[in-house]
């Protein structure tokens, strides 16, 4: 260690003094935490840490982009900064079987006009049981890191990263000028198990799984706790890239490598069914062993060019799937039925098991899907079960097993009145199809309380409007105070905040009394005056971050109006097909708003007819009204590229040469066109290959324009 003092150094000399220490710290700390075998006594670490700090102090502007300094201590601000990522970071589609996976390399080879037998290479990834996250690079130096939260929109925990020491601060070699690699953040099962063992010795809750344990680390507002856990990060994808380094997935994994981030050892590149097959197998052979959660394997594409072309189907490519492996399952007691109704008056049948531990997870509810289900099943209060839960979905149940059914198991009657509001509960029919709805729903729509309140809770949610501080609990308080039935309500809420406080205050007071009188004992009235303060504080928040929401995007609004089977993506089709609140609002009261909502891309017949029903009933519209006296409602932006087809209509016909059909629809779409089956006055473009029939005959009829596919393929720049 070189001994002159701070204090004697020119400033050439501090520049490679930090560099060295750089250098030298970072390999301590990937020895202490990927070896688990420490190489310097904690006293000498800190001196060279402390030497770093010393020189900083002195030469500020020298302060490395990559500095140790940076990887603990620094502390974040009160909540995470919102990052909006540049290029979405999607999920995946999945597969539970072997056929599933054959189907996927069909679609793929049926959407790139391949013959049946021709085989695609893919990279077979295990799939790691973590949270993603997302590093960006500029001139090969660590600037962000952020959380995928819903893709579009995550947050930016860069300092918490920085801890990582699986994460490079500065990458070798020479990587793209921007680059932002994506992988996963996870921790082993031997850090789990000491992480565990700590907080149970320091009294702190225990976490239930290493995946809970790496998302609880890393969402840490102070980064030395995040520094203080043992994580781990394998890196498998990117998000924005200056320029491609690689021609093939397993290229850039190679590439990936060799800037220094860790890949996982396990990945291979298979070039048949059967070798993703064996892959599979082998690593499901293997996992108990790893030493980490896995949860299946991913299959990518391995030619990018090929990705590109399959692009993507709403949230997840087409070029890629998640093979699931199968749920784990535990065997338990179903005590009870209870009956809980949803925002749209759906009765959910859930089970009360007696707790068992599935997968690492204590699981004590299961759903039953509705009545029918407990008929197939029947379950009977009492019954052991067997149930079963993969990855986040809710657990659910098997079967019975009869044998152990003990002699009082009480048979389960399905209600026929809502147990909130009293109403009836009734089963809808189809008129169309003549079949009886599979839920039973309560008719009580806007005197049914349970709906009311779980519409406002819905609404007030992460991927709704978001109102920190206003959660299931307060909904609830203020529903049952008179103050909140509609949306509207929540903004009114920042006019009264002496109400807000008095009804906080009561609820406190009844829960503190609630416990006295649990512990037997009398009131106290010691610190009353920092519990008022405490309280003032809690309204003044609240009524700060409703204020806050007052501006919202328009998808966000869309989403949040809880219209039945609209949800995050739906809402974002409508946005981005209609731009802004005026256009939204004209095009769904329009005379013909259910025969356009038919008409865009990813919204089918019965979503469409759905939220025609919602703007036709004038309660809504009515309710809706006035929720927007309180809000500025933020336009989208529009697609991002324009392009010399966007807003065209055109009709595909005879046979295409360079494509398939199905690649040519989603290509025009993705530039904004909209594809259409038949030729009218509204067609702006035929693309007609050899064999083009009556079309070609409608379009000069209607005096469209035509041309054939190479024509095509120059005019959208392929
Ligand atoms: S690729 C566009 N590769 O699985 C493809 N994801 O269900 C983006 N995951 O959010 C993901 N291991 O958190 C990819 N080798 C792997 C993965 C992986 C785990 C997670 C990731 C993602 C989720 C998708």
């Amino acid at each position: 260690m070189s001994s002159k003092s701070v204090d004697k150094l020119t400033s050439a000399e501090a520049e490679k003094e930090l560099d060295r220490l750089a250098k030298e710290i970072a390999r301590h700390d990937r020895a202490y935490h990927g070896e688990d075998a420490p190489q310097i006594s904690d006293a000498d670490y800190d001196a060279l840490r402390r030497r770093n700090a010393d020189i900083e102090a002195r030469f500020p502007l020298l302060v490395r982009a990559d500095s140790p300094s940076h990887r603990v201590g620094a502390k974040a601000s009160e909540k995470f900064a919102k990052v909006t990522h540049r290029v979405p970071m999607l999920s995946l589609d999945n597969a539970f079987s072997d056929e599933d996976v054959a189907d996927f390399l069909g679609r793929v080879r049926r959407f790139l006009g391949l013959k049946e037998d021709e085989e695609i290479a893919v990279t077979a990834e295990p799939k790691i049981d973590g949270l993603s996250a997302s590093l960006r690079y500029e001139s090969g130096v660590l600037v962000q890191g952020a959380t995928r939260g819903d893709g579009q929109e995550g947050e930016d925990i860069t300092a918490n990263l920085r801890t990582i020491s699986d994460i490079p601060l500065r990458l070798k070699g020479k990587p793209p000028a921007v680059l932002e690699v994506r992988g996963e953040v996870y921790m082993t099962h031997k850090a789990f198990e000491a992480l565990n063992k700590r907080q149970e010795k320091d009294g702190k809750p225990v976490y239930a799984n290493p995946r809970n344990s790496a998302a609880g680390s890393v969402r840490q507002l102070d980064p030395s706790i995040t520094a203080s856990r043992a994580l781990n990060f394998f890196a498998y994808t990117w998000g924005e890239i200056s320029e491609m380094p690689a021609k093939t997935q397993s290229g850039m994994l190679e590439k990936f490598e060799s800037y220094g981030f860790v890949v996982n050892p396990l990945v291979r590149r298979c070039e048949t069914l059967k070798e993703v097959l064996k892959f599979y197998r082998d690593i499901e052979s293997r996992r108990a062993r790893l030493g980490y959660d896995i949860d299946g394997v991913v299959y990518k594409v391995d030619r990018l060019d090929l990705q590109e072309r399959l692009g993507f189907v709403s949230r997840s490519p087409r070029w890629a799937t998640a093979h699931k492996f199968p749920a784990e399952q535990a065997e338990t007691v179903l005590e009870d039925i209870e009956i809980q109704v949803g925002r749209t008056g759906k009765l959910a049948p859930v089970a009360r098991l007696k707790p068992v531990t599935v997968g690492g997870v204590v699981v004590q509810n299961a759903t039953l899907h509705n009545e029918d289900e407990i008929g197939r099943l029947d379950a009977r209060i009492g019954d052991t079960v067997v149930i079963q839960r993969a990855g986040d979905v809710i657990p659910q149940i098997l079967r019975v097993i009869e044998d152990k059914r003990p002699k009082g198991a009480r048979p389960y009657k399905f209600p026929d009145k809502c147990p909130v509001c009293g109403s009836h509960a009734v089963r809808e029919v189809d008129e169309k199809t003549g079949k009886m709805d599979v839920d039973r729903r309560c008719t009580g729509g806007l005197v049914c309380d349970a709906q009311t309140v779980e519409r406002l809770k819905y609404f007030v949610g992460r991927d709704q409007f978001d109102i920190e501080g206003l959660g299931g609990t307060l909904i609830e308080l203020f529903h049952d105070k008179g103050l909140l039935k509609e949306p509207a309500d929540i903004f009114a809420l920042t006019q009264k905040p002496e109400k807000v406080a008095k009804v906080l205050a009561e609820h406190r007071a009844a829960l503190s009394e609630e416990r006295r009188a649990a512990e037997g004992k009398d009131a106290v009235k010691t610190k009353a005056k920092k519990k008022d303060e405490g309280e003032g504080k809690q309204v003044e928040n609240l009524m700060a971050a409703i204020e806050r929401r007052r501006t919202i995007p328009l998808d966000r609004l869309i989403n949040a109006l809880g219209i039945r089977h609209v949800g995050e993506t739906t809402a974002r089709l409508l946005a981005r097909r209609y731009l802004n609140l005026d256009a939204f609002l004209t095009g769904m009261t329009g005379d013909d708003a259910l025969e356009e909502l038919q008409h865009i891309e990813g919204i089918g017949g019965v979503v469409a007819e759905a939220i025609h029903d919602f703007f036709t009933e004038p309660h809504n519209v009515k309710a809706l009204g006035r929720l927007l006296e309180w809000l500025t409602v933020t336009d989208m932006a529009a697609p991002a590229k324009s392009s010399p087809v966007s807003g065209k209509t055109v009709v595909f016909t005879g046979t295409l040469e360079k494509m398939t059909r199905q690649e040519a629809k989603a290509r025009a779409e993705s530039l904004g066109a909209k594809v259409s089956g038949s030729v009218s006055a509204k067609t702006d473009i035929v693309v007609a290959g050899p064999g083009a029939g009556s079309k070609l005959k409608d379009a000069q009829k209607h005096n469209v324009q035509v041309m054939d596919e190479d024509a095509w393929l120059k005019l959208i720049g392929a």
